[in-house]
This record gives structure tokens, sequence and C-alpha cells, in this order.
């Protein structure tokens, strides 16, 4: 379920301690597009949570949404979460709907979120060139339902460590984008004990 890294370590992954990078953002934001080569370029693993999803249930989402409702989904979505949780310095592409459970953001935190925000109109256009399957936008509107969802979302995603705005870059882009940013918030309190420590005086 995941990848390997295949490059050497990059010159951040000592000051990530091992933590993992969780990207969120809406459906067609490209996390997991971007989350393989900025695993890559981290000499991190990657792991997308939704195969994981459906190895784990031995159905496809569509299917699990139509037979157990979206509360079966969430429920399956946070067992995998809590599992990947349990391990380390993984690049993590979550489902756009991790956000809305409370109980996955005690994971999260442990780790650092990425919010990848294409923006509205994007995030459509992407989507109407997409062929994924997604349960939630399968309505009569479905730009009425991405309003809804951002709607309730956005607050959510905005609880992320790291906002990114990504408009048309590449996937390679996109991770080079993240690890231009990650330093910002790595200050040294938040980099554990075996970090550098600042004295005041
Ligand atoms: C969902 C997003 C999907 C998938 C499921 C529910 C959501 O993942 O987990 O269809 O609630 O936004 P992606 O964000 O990878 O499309």
């Amino acid at each position: 379920m995941t990848d390997q890294p295949q490059n050497g370590p990059h010159p951040l992954r000592s000051r990530l301690g091992g933590r993992n990078l969780y990207l969120v953002g809406m459906m067609g934001s490209g996390k997991s597009s971007s989350g393989r080569p900025l695993a890559q370029q981290l000499g991190y693993g990657f792991v997308d949570a939704d195969p994981v999803i459906e190895q784990l249930a031995g159905r496809p989402i569509p299917q699990i949404f139509s037979e157990d409702g979206e509360d079966g989904f969430r429920a399956i979505e946070a067992q995998v979460l809590q599992a990947i949780g349990q391990r380390h310095s993984l690049v993590v592409a979550t489902g756009g709907g991790v956000v809305t459970k409370p109980e996955n953001w005690g994971v999260l935190h442990q780790g650092i979120v990425i919010w990848l925000n294409p923006g509205r109109e994007r995030i459509l256009t992407r989507l109407q060139n997409d062929s994924t399957q997604r349960p939630l936008l399968q309505t009569e509107n479905p730009a009425e339902a991405l309003d809804a969802l951002l709607e309730t979302r956005t607050p959510l995603y905005s609880e992320a460590d790291l906002q990114l705005s990504v408009g048309d870059q590449s996937p390679e882009q996109v991770a080079t984008m993240v690890l231009d940013a990650l330093p910002s918030i790595l200050t040294p309190a938040s980099e554990g004990p075996g970090a550098p420590q600042t004295t005041a005086g």
C-alpha cells in the first residue's frame, strides 16, 4: 500500500522528525497526483487513503456509499486513518471529507496538515474532466453540491498547518511549492526535543 522512497533523503526530512504530511482539500485538488512526487522528493513513503479504504472494505467507494451510506464510509475512513497514523515518514493523500470527523483531527494533528486549495472554479473544471466517481457529487446539480460541501468544509480545511493556493502547476511543481513552504512552519520549537534550541537574551 506504500510506494517506497526512490531518492535520497531531502534536507527537510530530518527536520520533520518522521512526522507524516497529510494532504487535505476538496475532491479534485490534486492531493494524490502531487502527493507522489512530494513523497519522492522528500524521501518519504506515499499512501493514498481512498484505495486503502477500498481494499479494507473489499468494495469500490461508490458501492460503500450506496450500501453503508456516508456514515459507514466515514467509519472505515477513520479506521484507515488510525492505522496510517501508527506509521511515520509518509505523505498521505486523504479523502476530501476526512476533515469532517473530529476524531480524525487527533491523528492529523500528530503530523503536518497541508491544505491544497485550487479554488471553486478550478475544482469544478477538474472534476468535470475526471472519470473518478464521487458519490457526493452524483446529483442533478454537482456545482450546487460542491458549493454546499465547500461551505461546510472551508472552515475545517482552514485548520491546516499550511495552506497553499494552487493554480495550473504540474504535480511536481505543487510538490516543490509544498517543500518551499514547509520551513515557514517548522520553527525550532515544533521540531521536537532533538531540535536545536534557541535561547533568549
Ligand atoms: C470524498 C472524497 C473522495 C472519497 C469519497 C468522499 C469527500 O476522495 O474519499 O468519494 O467526501 O470529499 P478524493 O478527495 O480523493 O476525491
